[in-house]
């Protein structure tokens, strides 16, 4: 098997590829530039093996080029919440256009589905249950799971869109909710860093994210689906004092507002049933691997 992974440079993108080719899958990455860093450091004995095609996911060629040869599309290529807010139309462009590229060239190439990223920023700050975005990113992604459905009911694409919490893990340096792994790499370095957030969220490692995308690539999916990955509920002050158990010394503490998203999600048993026994690593065990890999960093600098 073939796998086009856009947004290929980026953080989910790196995590998802390292446990495709651990398995043998056959990688293309696509993105606005190559930068292959992170897989290089996540899957050193393999990233060379990865096909780098570059151009814009809001073009239409550059998609339907992207994915030649290719059986399988995971699409992670976007923007994030800040860019979306600064910039609401090329927002739009790249995560609601780009996704729609994704699809129709999927359909163009024959392929049976697609998997792609939504966010839990679908949903408001008070309920994890109905969709209601406060955001232009959460709009965006929101539209992206609609438009889904429709791919599905008009043409038979099957999808499965993931809704992440807050993912951490090695790599995840920008964003709005990039503090948990910016206060592991601060901890790993002996600097003080403020978290730009406070009060409680769902904290999901990044290689549970890569595990939920290997195996829905591996099983037969019929229908539109779109599932939120809360990880573990956990307050920004559980988060700093755990780091603090990991790397004695460490110089952490937290500013501003809760984050503007729910904290509470209803079991979901439907993602049980197509998909069961995801991994659910501990926060205690994704930061201690998270300060591990900037020490293993920090010493080879
Ligand atoms: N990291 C999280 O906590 C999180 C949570 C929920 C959802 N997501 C979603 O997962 C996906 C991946 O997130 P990430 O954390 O890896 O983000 P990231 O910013 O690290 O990676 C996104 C990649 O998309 C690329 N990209 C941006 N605009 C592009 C364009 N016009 N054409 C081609 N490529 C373009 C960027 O260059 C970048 O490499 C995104 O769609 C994001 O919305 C992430």
């Amino acid at each position: 098997m073939r796998v086009l992974v856009t947004g290929g440079s980026g953080f989910l993108g790196a995590w998802i590829m390292r446990r495709l080719l651990a398995r043998g899958i056959d990688c293309v990455a696509f993105d606005l530039r190559a930068k292959p860093h992170l897989l290089e450091a996540l899957a050193p004995e393999r990233a060379a093996t990865v096909q780098w095609r570059t151009g814009d996911i809001a073009q239409r060629a550059d998609v339907a080029r992207a994915l030649e040869g290719c059986d399988a599309v995971i699409h992670l290529a976007g923007i994030l919440t800040p860019d979306c807010a600064a910039n609401p139309v090329r927002g739009a462009q790249i995560n609601l256009i780009g996704t729609l590229n994704v699809f129709d060239a999927a359909r163009a190439a024959g392929l049976a589905r697609v998997l792609y990223a939504s966010s839990a920023g679908v949903f408001g700050p008070d309920d994890g249950a109905t969709p209601h975005p406060q955001t232009h990113y959460g709009a965006f992604k929101l539209a992206c799971e609609g438009s889904a459905r429709a791919y599905w009911n008009d043409h038979g694409i099957a999808s499965v869109g993931f809704r992440p919490l807050v993912v951490y893990g090695a790599g995840r340096e920008t964003g709005s909710s990039a503090g948990p792994s910016l206060a592991c790499r601060a901890a790993a370095r002996n600097e003080r860093y403020t978290m730009p957030f406070t009060g409680s969220t769902g904290f999901v490692f990044a290689d549970d994210v890569a595990a939920a995308y290997e195996a829905a690539l591996l099983r037969d999916i019929e229908g539109a689906h779109a599932f939120t990955l809360a990880g573990e509920l956990a307050s920004v002050k559980t988060v700093i004092d755990t780091i603090a158990t990991i790397a004695p010394g460490a110089r952490i503490d937290a500013a501003g507002s809760p984050l503007p998203i729910a904290t509470a999600f209803p079991h979901d048993s439907a993602l049980e049933r197509l998909l069961p026994g995801l991994p659910r690593t501990s926060v205690e065990a994704g930061l201690r691997q998270t300060v591990d890999f900037y020490r293993c960093e920090r010493e080879a600098e």
